[in-house]
């Protein structure tokens, strides 16, 4: 941290100094103030490699960036359920910014996988928040630890790309705290990010750059986040309403036009200039963290760093089939690798994160010493097939022991910008696997894409290695893995579903006339399909590994608690199989009993170890209030229930290994606030108001004419049972025309007690 004192610092400077510095310089750089030796500094894109443009800039990837490594993106960081993994890759990239001079890395991009549909799914981590915002927060805090900056985005609810500029955002409270606001959440308070990405859409009708409630009541008063926040490339609406809202840094440079709508704001009054001498404090606090801590010895090894590329893509690949334990591939087995993608990876996606890749390793020459003889298979510029490539396969094919068939999305399927219109492969890429599967029945695949597909041939198929878009080492790191070097340990951070109609936004996705109605509410991804008893292609949380884990027994350190205390979560985890690996242990939590519409289960915790064969380790995970709690609208705020939760370790969503049962209270009672238009089942199943109720009013009540008569009738045109709904659904101001004698005045006394 600097030692500067920057308050000091912001009083030498003039209106139009101060304004200066709340846009950029050019597309990368911030503006210098050299009279007082305030420096300029560069941003990068992010999130998974160095894409730094020396000479002209752009946001699509057009121009050229130095040469770098491309790590595994965030759709395969996210899938190694590692802390570790977001660590490693963070730290690398620091020094990389640290030898590059690069004061900030634009990243992690962290929004919600809402639909599979997403174009930017590849650079999102998860469609759970928590999974989402502790891999950020763990490479937040790693980058950060060297004195570089991060700049977390899209903050918030930029869940798609179609009109990504003017889309508005509709969602309720609940929807907004517990999934989108939720996926940054813990990540700011834990990593306290330096600076925060505003995204270029609005939410609720406000663009997020100038969006108060978000930027300052939330971000800043609630969460405590201490950096500036810079606009996305483009996303700023209202330079001084953007300002007055809390987004200090206004990006790219904007030929100084908006700097002087803040001087005029500032002398006609309509900015108080104490906002703006905030935000230059804010600003250069950041500046001077990293040029007082800049290190000068940093060197970008890139050997080294593809190194690292690679262990990456290990351990985030997902082994998601393996029947027959086809794999791993023996040494001594004739193989055919088959595909496009086995000689030219897909290993990244296109736009702001796209990297001048220095070297890109294919799983081909991974395997030019092992038994392996290759078929290109089909043209990935095509969604027909070529006659002749097809044949060439299905002959290699036939004459090998295995095929290995490398297929995916190719570029144009998924990118920034746009999002897909459907979840499928091209047609030539399953037409030549569905041929493959009639004459060699050990049939596996590799697959290259950026978010969920649809495999209606996955049945033709006996293994299935997931790798996603790996980065540049992952033809290495996929050899490795077919033939059993290294354990697949990944795990899904996004549910595939079985098809595009089944998916929770399948009826509105993309919205209309710049409206999104988030009507799905707080049920996307896995919260969707379990809650509805859905079959789904493969869960969030699943994967397989070369080996076996089981599960000892599950102990919580209460079986009762109030939502102050925090409960801990114990399982010992044994690996009964033959090789060392790695298992996530996956804590959910459900509300069985809840009177409020909530998921069937939610992730709450998890923690991945290694283990020798035989091995067994204890792994204990904390719950606090929030696992617990869900946003209540009335109160604003997070809110407990009194009541049974079940404690849930899964191998996935969908298979529940371990249950237990907890009771969990409020540590401070909510008491619910009546009016006259409260209903007399919700006041009789309050535990404070309605033995009152009952006392003031049984009588009352009991006397009631109608309800004797309802009694003493034989008509079924009333019954009993729908006496009793009416009576619980009716608001007390209604006993004003059904109880004979009774004054809205005494309904007001009656109200005040049950409130006292
Ligand atoms: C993207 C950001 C990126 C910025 C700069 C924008 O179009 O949305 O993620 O950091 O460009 O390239």
């Amino acid at each position: 941290m600097t030692e500067r004192n920057i308050k000091e610092l912001v009083t030498q400077m003039t209106l139009e100094e101060k304004a200066s510095l709340c846009s950029g310089r050019d597309f990368w750089n911030t503006k210098a103030v050299e009279r007082l030796g305030i420096p300029s500094v560069m941003l990068s894109d992010g999130p998974h490699g160095l894409r730094k443009q020396e000479s002209e800039g752009d946001h699509l990837g057009l121009n050229e960036s130095i040469p770098a490594v491309c790590f595994p993106a965030g759709c395969a960081i996210a899938s190694s359920w590692d802390r570790e993994v977001a660590k490693l890759l963070g730290q690398t990239l620091a020094n990389e910014c640290q030898a590059e001079n690069v004061s900030t890395i634009l990243g992690p991009a962290m929004n919600i996988k809402r639909s599979p549909l997403c174009g930017r799914n590849f650079e999102y981590l998860s469609e759970d928040p928590l999974l989402s915002s502790d891999m950020a927060s763990a490479y937040v805090q790693a980058v950060q630890s060297k004195n570089v900056a991060t700049s977390p985005k899209h903050f918030m609810a930029n869940n798609q790309e179609f009109h990504r500029m003017t889309s508005d955002s509709i969602m309720d409270d609940r929807t907004m705290r517990e999934i989108y606001l939720a996926s940054f959440e813990k990540m700011v308070k834990e990593a306290k990010p330096w600076t925060m990405m505003g995204a270029y859409n609005k939410l609720n009708g406000t663009y997020l750059c100038e969006n108060k409630l978000i930027l300052t009541d939330i971000l800043r008063d609630e969460w405590g986040f201490e950096g500036y926040v810079m606009t996305d490339w483009g996303a700023m609406n209202d330079r001084v309403d953007g300002l007055i809202a809390g987004c200090e840094l206004e990006m790219p440079a904007m030929s100084d036009r908006t700097d002087k709508e803040i001087v005029a704001a500032v002398e006609s009054g309509k900015l108080d200039q104490s906002i703006l001498d905030q935000a230059v404090e804010r600003f250069l606090t950041v500046i001077f963290n990293y040029v007082d801590n800049r290190d000068e010895s940093a060197v970008f090894d890139r050997e080294a760093d593809h190194k690292v590329a690679q262990h990456l893509a290990e351990e985030s690949s997902i082994l998601l089939k393996n029947q027959d334990a086809i794999l791993p591939l023996k040494k001594e087995q004739k193989v055919a690798f088959i595909g496009q993608y086995a000689q030219e990876p897909r290993y990244q996606g296109g736009g702001s994160s796209h990297i001048n890749s220095f070297k890109v390793d294919s799983a081909l020459e991974a395997a030019k010493d092992l038994s392996v003889s290759y078929a290109r298979g089909y043209d990935d510029r095509l969604d027909v097939a070529v006659e002749n490539l097809e044949e060439q396969a299905l002959e290699l094919a036939q004459q090998s022991d295995v095929a290995v068939l490398f297929i995916g999305l190719p570029d144009r399927y998924e990118s920034e910008g746009y999002d897909r219109k459907h979840m499928q492969l091209p047609a030539n890429q399953v037409e030549l696997l569905e041929k493959i599967s009639q004459v060699q029945e050990n049939l596996v695949v590799v697959l290259h894409n950026g978010s969920a597909i649809e495999m209606p041939w996955i049945d033709k198929v006996k293994g299935l290695l997931e790798v996603y878009l790996g980065g540049q080492a992952v033809g290495q790191a996929t050899v490795n893995l077919l033939y059993g070097e290294v354990n697949p340990s990944g795990r899904l951070a996004e549910t595939f579903p079985l098809r595009l109609q089944d998916t929770p936004t399948y009826l509105d996705y993309g919205g209309e006339n710049d409206k999104s109605y988030y009507r799905e509410g707080v049920f996307v991804g896995y919260r969707y399909y379990s809650s509805k008893e859905m079959p789904v292609l493969f869960p969030f949380g699943h994967g397989l590994s070369y080996t076996q884990f089981s599960y000892g027994q599950l102990e919580l350190s209460q079986k009762e608690l109030t939502d102050a205390d925090t409960l801990a979560v114990t399982v010992r985890v044994t690996n009964t199989g033959i090789c060392y690996g790695k298992e996530v242990v996956q804590v959910y939590v459900a509300a069985p009993n809840s009177k409020i519409i909530r998921p069937s289960l939610e992730l709450r915790a998890f923690d991945k170890i290694g283990l020798e064969p035989g091995e067994s380790k204890t792994v204990t995970v904390e719950l606090d209030k929030r696992a617990f709690a869900y946003w209540d609208m009335d109160r604003q705020n997070w809110t407990v229930e009194e009541g049974d939760y079940t404690i849930i370790i899964g191998r996935s969503a969908e298979e529940k290994i371990l249950e237990a049962s907890v009771h969990v209270a409020p540590a401070q009672p909510t008491r619910k606030v009546f009016h006259l238009n409260s209903t007399i089942g919700e006041i009789l199943a309050d535990k404070h108001a309605g033995p009152i109720f009952e006392q003031m009013m049984g009588s009352a009540l009991g006397g009631n004419a109608e309800a004797q008569q309802v009694a003493d009738s034989q008509s079924d045109a009333v019954s009993a049972e729908m006496m009793q709904a009416m009576m619980e659904g009716m608001p007390i101001r209604q006993l004003l025309s059904f109880v004979p004698g009774i004054e809205k005045s005494m309904l007001e006394g009656l109200v005040a007690v049950l409130n006292q």
